[in-house]
């Protein structure tokens, strides 16, 4: 009998993914622009985040923090940031962390205690979902985006009520109900906290963020979103009054117990922040219109109202086949599966950017005929 290894069930449980097509492997790459470089192969970027394509400014990275922020790892450069990204969000002050997933962490676990009640959107991305496990509220996840089944959850009694949503649905590409969230926030004096991660600097007014959109951006009570995204930089930040802020910089772990995001990143973001955003906004509204009008044209069905757009395929191995068929024809949409997404739901998620031409759009959409054709 072979021996048996301390660590033989990872083994198993790796055999169990790999069987469900579920397996996720590592893959190297050099994204620039509109392309990316994969094994030498040249692609057609689908798959950024970097929304506004902002172009590349040099990154001075002169300084390493070294320490967290209550020690020495703040400088002024935090300063500067958070007074700018609070304006930007019409909030009293605003608090960087070193990602969005931190910011999500930190921040919900800060405020929500045992007592409280928790609605949270059914798609709501994993680092929400993780952050309502760290407090002791009890929650309870509403349908996606459905304002009944919202409204009838807010019923329940509690200390603090607080309804969590992504602003633009991460995997989804439509926007939150957020009109109508306000209003049942109002009527059930619920606080309202938007993770807008994918909605910030890509929406609304300046980019000011999917509320804005809407026009209730001055009744959301805690913002939380990405410098990695849309702003095309790196880390995260909330935007809120500032009692909160004090408080999760006295109880947020993942603000206290890590290093500070180095300020080279925080000054690198507050260039991209002061540059022409409102320029590469537009073109990448234009080119959000003409990838999906393209793609209704072909017969996809097309929901999103974002520039992110899923083409969903449902079965796992399907929508693998899909994106290698993509990739061997030089365009990269990296195939999204359990547990992103829930099963059987797995997907194509293109992500429009402003780094694309015209061209790279016309190429696209004959490859996405091509794969039309071969799978639906
Ligand atoms: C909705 C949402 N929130 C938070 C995050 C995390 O942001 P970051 O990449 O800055 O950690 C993501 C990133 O995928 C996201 O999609």
């Amino acid at each position: 009998m072979a021996s048996k290894h301390k660590l033989d069930f990872v083994d198993t449980e790796l055999q169990a993914i790999k069987q469900n097509n579920l397996y996720r492997k590592l893959r190297y790459g050099k994204a620039q622009g509109a392309y990316i470089t994969i094994n030498g192969k040249k692609l057609l970027n689908l798959c950024s985040n970097d929304y506004l394509g902002i172009p590349i400014t040099k990154i001075q990275a002169n300084q390493l923090q070294s320490s967290s922020r209550l020690v020495s790892g703040n400088d002024e450069s935090y300063k500067k940031l958070e007074k700018v990204l609070a304006k930007h969000k019409s909030q009293q002050n605003s608090l960087i962390f070193p990602t969005g997933y931190m910011a999500n962490l930190g921040s919900i676990s800060a405020i929500a205690k045992k007592g409280d009640l928790i609605l949270s959107d059914e798609l709501n991305h994993a680092s929400i979902i993780e952050s309502c496990k760290l407090t002791d509220a009890k929650v309870l996840i509403y349908k996606h985006n459905d304002m009944q089944d919202l409204q009838i959850k807010t019923k329940q009694k509690a200390k603090n009520k607080f309804i969590i949503t992504e602003g633009v649905f991460s995997m989804d590409g439509d926007l939150s109900s957020l009109k109508q969230i306000t209003e049942i926030a109002e009527k059930t004096n619920a606080i309202t906290i938007v993770d807008d991660a994918h909605g910030d600097f890509v929406i609304g007014k300046d980019g000011k963020g999917t509320p804005n959109h809407f026009h209730v951006g001055k009744k959301i009570d805690l913002y939380i979103s990405s410098l990695s995204k849309g702003l095309g930089s790196f880390g995260g930040y909330i935007a809120t009054q500032n009692n909160v802020v004090d408080l999760c910089i006295n109880k947020s772990k993942s603000f206290i117990y890590t290093s500070a995001l180095p300020s080279f990143l925080v000054k690198h973001s507050l260039k991209r922040f002061e540059s022409n955003r409102e320029k590469q906004k537009k073109k990448l509204e234009k080119n959000t219109k003409s990838l999906s009008k393209g793609l209704r044209e072909i017969g996809f069905e097309i929901n999103s109202e974002s520039q992110i757009i899923p083409i969903i395929v449902g079965n796992e191995k399907s929508a693998m086949d899909f994106g290698k068929f993509l990739f061997d024809n030089g365009i990269f949409v990296q195939p999204i599966r359990y547990p992103t997404v829930p099963k059987n739901q797995a997907r194509l998620r293109i992500s429009v950017t402003a780094w694309l031409k015209d061209k790279d759009i016309e190429r696209a959409l004959e490859i996405f005929q091509k794969a039309y054709v071969k799978f639906c």
